[in-house]
């Protein structure tokens, strides 16, 4: 199960997953985009279902955890990837409605995955899910404060979760992302030109990732390669903080 599928790491985390042989239930609220992706992706030999939705709503994220269980049998990984970013203005400058948003859908949302996932891959025998975060999520990288807010506690929750369902067979990790060329970030760059440059101030490489070396990672974490690995967070975004 992959949320946040409709475009950028999610899509091509979906790709990928599908190319290795997994069945891929796709979550987002973009229906089309959705269904253009199980089309690639059932064209090029792979088994993918869309449910649109959205991960604040816990119906939502129920609805695709029954579709995964439905469809393939049980839910064996999830990369619960959806969220959004508000632009790195003075804290005292954001508004509430803003606040709420990127809190809902970066925390609520993880929240929500977690609260539906878990159950179901108990009854499954065990699992793997992995939580975007973000360098933010472990630094203040100049992001929205709201945002720096949502992704350490998308770290926090993966830790606890971890921590939690460690022993009957559940692995949980984090991704700490770094920039990466994707509809967010375009949006970004387009309402603040040469933001980009401070990003990449903090990087050793200083370029943005494609959203396919940080599905790579995802896809790794959400497989058996990564069997002694949980609760971590693990970091893609070319060496921020290590200079
Ligand atoms: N790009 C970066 O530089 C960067 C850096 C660090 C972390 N991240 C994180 O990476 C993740 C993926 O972002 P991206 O860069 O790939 O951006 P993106 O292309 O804008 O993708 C965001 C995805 O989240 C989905 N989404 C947003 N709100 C949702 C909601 N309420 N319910 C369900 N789905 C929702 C969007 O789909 P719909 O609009 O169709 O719902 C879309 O599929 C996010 O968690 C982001 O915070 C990105």
């Amino acid at each position: 199960m992959v949320t946040g599928a409709s475009s950028g790491i999610g899509a091509a985390a979906a790709r990928l997953l599908a190319r290795r042989g997994a069945s891929v239930v796709l979550m987002a609220r973009r229906e089309d985009a959705l269904r253009n992706l199980v089309e690639e992706i059932e064209k090029a030999g792979g088994r993918a279902v869309a449910v649109a939705g959205d991960v604040r709503h816990g119906a939502d994220v129920g609805r695709a955890v029954t579709t995964a269980v439905e469809h393939f049998g049980r839910l064996d990984a999830a990369f619960n990837n959806a969220g959004l970013a508000v632009l790195g203005k003075d804290l005292h400058e954001i508004s509430d409605e803003d606040y709420d948003a990127v809190m809902d859908v970066n925390v609520r949302g993880v929240w929500n995955c977690l609260r539906h996932q878990i159950p179901a891959m108990l009854a499954g025998g065990g699992g793997s899910i992995v939580n975007t975060a973000s360098t933010a999520g472990l630094i203040a990288t100049g992001a929205g404060a709201p945002y720096v807010a949502a992704k350490h506690a998308v770290i926090g929750l993966t830790k606890a979760a971890a921590a939690e369902y460690g022993e009957r067979g559940i692995r949980v990790n984090a991704l700490s992302v770094g920039s990466t060329l994707t509809e967010m970030m375009e949006s970004v760059v387009e309402q603040v030109p040469g933001i980009e440059k401070k990003f990449f101030s903090r990087a050793i490489q200083q370029r943005f990732a494609d959203p396919s070396e940080i599905a790579r990672a995802a896809v790794w974490l959400c497989g058996d390669d990564s069997s002694f690995v949980t609760g971590a967070t693990v970091p893609v975004d070319g060496g921020v903080g290590a200079v």
